[in-house]
């Protein structure tokens, strides 16, 4: 199974992708959890082009450094775990790539589309978790442990595309989203939803 995590910054995308490798594990399950960009040796060094404030990157430039990113991490993780019956948990994944460079930078969508195809070698979740914040808590919450990464200091107006982005996404494929509003809800109410699902889906595959 091939769960990922994705929404806004500051949504818990880690916090929660964290809790849910420990609880699946507890339940005598292997577990990988990984994380875009950066899961893999390139990946570490295509992050820090991505996410370092002084790079000035074009938009094209930066959804092949993504493109890039994924490609590396598909082949050399992800599908590797899977072929070993591991649960892969990925924080953040295709719909990032979809919400920000379509949303946020307004890339065409067939290019997008496109890069992520090939980068992900068709490989879809089998479920995702959208975890929606508003921009304004979402920034808060991201920064409140230090500087604000290149993503965290677009202006609000990206931050709402991107969520806008993410919302539509979901909206258009059902069967394998899941979205859960975090602005008002604690960690341990989230992830008490989060695991709801999961033990239904994993009490689908006996
Ligand atoms: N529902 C919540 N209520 C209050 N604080 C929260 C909530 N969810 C997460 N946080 C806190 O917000 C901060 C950001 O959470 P986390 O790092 O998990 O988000 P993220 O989606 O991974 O962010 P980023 O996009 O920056 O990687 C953490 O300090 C976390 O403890
Ligand atoms: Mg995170």
């Amino acid at each position: 199974m091939f769960i990922t995590f994705e929404g806004p910054e500051g949504c818990g995308k880690s916090t929660h992708s964290k809790r849910l490798k420990s609880y699946i594990e507890g339940k005598g399950l292997r577990v990988l959890l990984t994380f875009e960009p950066g899961g893999t040796q390139v990946g570490k060094e295509i992050r820090s082009l991505l996410l370092k404030p002084e790079s000035v990157l074009d938009e094209t430039t930066e959804v092949y450094l993504f493109a890039a990113d994924r490609s590396e991490h598909v082949s050399k993780i992800i599908l590797p775990a899977l072929n070993e019956d591991k649960i892969v948990i990925s924080d953040r994944f295709i719909d990032s790539t979809l919400a920000y460079q379509i949303g946020g930078r307004r890339l065409p969508e067939d290019l997008v589309r496109y890069l992520n195809m090939v980068s992900s070698k068709g490989l879809v979740p089998d479920l995702t978790f959208l975890l929606d914040v508003s921009p304004e808590i979402g920034l808060k919450r991201a920064t409140q442990h230090g500087k604000a990464d290149r993503f965290e200091q677009e202006a609000i107006d990206f931050h709402t595309r991107v969520r806008k982005s993410y919302l539509r996404i979901a909206k258009d494929d059902p069967a394998r989203f899941v979205v859960i509003n975090t602005d008002d809800q604690t960690i341990e109410e989230i992830q008490n939803k989060i695991r709801e699902t999961i033990d239904a889906k994993l009490g689908d595959q006996n």
